[in-house]
């Protein structure tokens, strides 16, 4: 009988470790999408929702996402989406920061910097489909009431930013369809929000008990942010002396490499040639105090003038894309570069 007990209590805790390995194929997976997991929780989908969109969307999406066009009908030729610029331009479809429940302009530049990921006015579409609302905070100042369809509407996002951002034409029902359907394969998975333990525990049992899916969802929830939060911001009073804050040229160096080369290096989508030569830091560094059209604190600020169809223009930098700080790094860094 002595030895007898233990003999049964190990198979008995034995049985216990099996437990949840019977009931796997209800366990989240680590590269299982958010969205997925949100809807056998039961949460409400939104109304872009697409739970299996076709490789042939996808593909059409993808393309027209990073190459501009597609064809729908083989052998059609494709007509251009922007004669300036392609998504790409100014949207990442990479993951910008590793903890996505916060927005620090800094870290999204650490994160930049050690990833080798360009540094852009647009936020990632990395993550687009689990946003609730679209041009948000200021972006009503520059768009106007175009901004009310597109703010809980992805698919009105998509085509405001096709004709306003990229300055290009109106989209077709089924180029949006496309690229709403490539959008979807950039959702956020389980192992982006760094979940402990206890947290996929919840989740686990929320998947077969229904009693615990409020709070699973929830827990989902709070570690992304839903939005882009967007601060529009001005430059200073006086270029000459700045935002008054020390610059750190270090940190100035992959502002400049990450986002001003991004577009500028070789003209690329822009008439405004710039590289890493003497020239062209020469170039910025006389103009920062000018006051004019080509001071860093103008552009970086405002931007340049969106004329629909016309120029190529220059988005500009929220506050949460290109902090004051940064911007003195920016000109430290220039400043530096010119002097060598
Ligand atoms: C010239 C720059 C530029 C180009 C080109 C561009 N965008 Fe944008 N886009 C922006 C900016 C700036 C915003 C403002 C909101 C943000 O991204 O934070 C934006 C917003 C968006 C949003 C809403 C994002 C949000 O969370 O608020 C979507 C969706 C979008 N763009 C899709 C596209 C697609 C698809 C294309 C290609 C057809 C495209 N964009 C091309 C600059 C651009
Ligand atoms: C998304 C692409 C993009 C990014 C990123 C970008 N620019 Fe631009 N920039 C443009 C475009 C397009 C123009 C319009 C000028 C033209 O081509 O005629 C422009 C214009 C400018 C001008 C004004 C030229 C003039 O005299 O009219 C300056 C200066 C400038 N950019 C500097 C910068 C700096 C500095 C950065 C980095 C902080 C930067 N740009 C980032 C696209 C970009």
């Amino acid at each position: 009988m002595k030895v007898f007990i233990p003999i049964f209590f190990s198979f008995f805790i034995l049985g216990l470790g099996l437990i949840p390995d019977i009931s796997s194929p209800k366990k989240v997976k680590p590269n299982e999408k958010i969205s997925e997991v949100l809807y056998k929780l039961g949460d409400e989908t939104p109304n872009h929702f697409l739970r299996y969109p076709s490789q042939k969307e996808i593909n059409l999406g993808r393309q027209l996402f990073h190459e501009g066009f597609a064809s729908k009908e083989s052998g059609r030729k494709a007509k251009r989406l922007s004669k300036h610029f392609v998504c790409t331009s100014c949207h990442n479809v990479e993951k910008e920061f590793l903890d996505l429940s916060q927005n620090d302009a800094q870290k999204r530049l650490d994160y930049a910097a050690q990833n080798q990921l360009p540094f852009l006015q647009g936020s990632p579409m990395y993550g687009a489909i689990n946003r609730t609302s679209f041009y948000n905070g200021d972006y009503y100042k520059k768009y106007g009431d175009l901004v009310n369809v597109a703010r809980n509407n992805l698919r009105e996002a998509i085509q405001l930013c096709a004709i306003e951002c990229a300055q290009g034409r109106e989209l077709k029902d089924w180029e949006i369809e496309a690229l709403l359907s490539y959008l979807w394969t950039l959702g956020y998975e389980i192992h982006d929000l760094n979940l402990q333990g206890e947290d996929l525990q919840l989740i686990n049992i929320a998947l077969v008990d229904k009693n615990k899916s409020a709070q699973a969802i929830a827990l989902i929830k709070s570690k992304y942010m839903d939005h882009s939060p967007a601060t529009f911001t001005a430059p200073p009073s006086s270029f000459k002396e700045g935002y008054n804050l020390q610059g750190n040229p270090e940190n100035g160096k992959p502002i400049y490499e990450l986002g001003c080369l991004h577009c500028h290096e070789g003209g690329r989508y822009s008439f405004l040639d710039l590289d890493k030569s003497k020239f062209s830091f020469k170039f910025l560094h006389n103009q920062v105090d000018s006051y004019s059209h080509s001071s860093i604190y103008q552009v970086g600020r405002y931007g340049t003038p969106p004329r629909p169809g016309k120029k190529a223009y220059m988005p500009q930098y929220t506050q949460e894309k290109m902090t004051d700080q940064q911007m003195e790094d920016l000109r430290a860094y220039i400043a530096q570069e010119a002097a060598r």
